[in-house]
């Protein structure tokens, strides 16, 4: 396995993606990006979003450098420059601390919604993290969006989360089968 966490691999570079209605080039999360991409994330989730029980795997934690990608405003038309964010989270499962990824926070500019952009972060995100040797994904979300990745209840089931959370909505998805096979307990902090 590559070293997840480990040095440049070039696999992170402007990409066009054709999962979007138009091609959109999805770009690696820069220094920069991160105001206009805490806008983004408090349009779409609300200032109090920090409550939720994936803060508490968050707090204090960065994210995972090399799997933070955004779409930019096109044409400078809009005032925020960041129309779609996407970042993962380092967690570890159970006693003997499997090392997994948090998918999200994603957001999408209301303006911008629908037209297939969370989807080409998603699949852009995804494969990014396999090529980098990177395991199991989990995230809490709604089933009907992301079972089109291949994310299932039913790979979660052995798992829980430090805090309420709807379980309906806790997914998994194996980047290699058998991944998940057998691992069970609480989704912990990666520190
Ligand atoms: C969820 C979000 C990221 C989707 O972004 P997007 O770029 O509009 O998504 P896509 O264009 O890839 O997909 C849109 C399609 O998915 C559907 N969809 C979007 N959210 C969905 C949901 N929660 N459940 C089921 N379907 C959903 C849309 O109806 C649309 O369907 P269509 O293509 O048949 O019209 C965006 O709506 C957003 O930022 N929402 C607020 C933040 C949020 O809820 N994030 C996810 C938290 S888990």
């Amino acid at each position: 396995m590559s070293d997840p966490g480990g040095s440049d691999h070039g696999l992170v570079q402007p990409v066009s993606n054709c999962y979007a209605s138009r091609p959109v080039e999805i770009a690696p999360e820069q220094p920069d990006d991160a105001p206009a991409i805490e806008h983004l994330l408090d349009l779409a989730f609300g200032t109090d979003r920090m409550g939720k029980t994936v803060y508490k795997l968050r707090d204090g934690i960065a994210p995972v450098g090399k799997l933070g990608f955004v779409i930019r405003d096109a044409d400078g038309s809009h005032a925020n420059p960041i129309r779609g964010s996407l970042r993962f989270w380092p967690v570890a499962i159970g006693q003997t601390r499997v090392p997994a990824l948090l998918l999200g926070p994603i957001a999408v500019a209301p303006e911008d919604r629908g037209k297939g952009y969370a989807k080409a972060l998603i699949w852009h995100g995804l494969g990014v993290a396999r090529a980098l040797g990177h395991r199991i994904v989990l995230l809490v979300g709604d089933a009907p969006y992301y079972e089109q990745f291949g994310f299932t209840r039913a790979l979660a089931v052995e798992l829980s989360l430090p805090g309420w959370v709807d379980e309906a909505r806790f997914l998994g998805l194996e980047l290699v089968p058998g991944a998940l096979a057998g691992v069970q307990g609480l989704v912990g902090r990666a520190e």
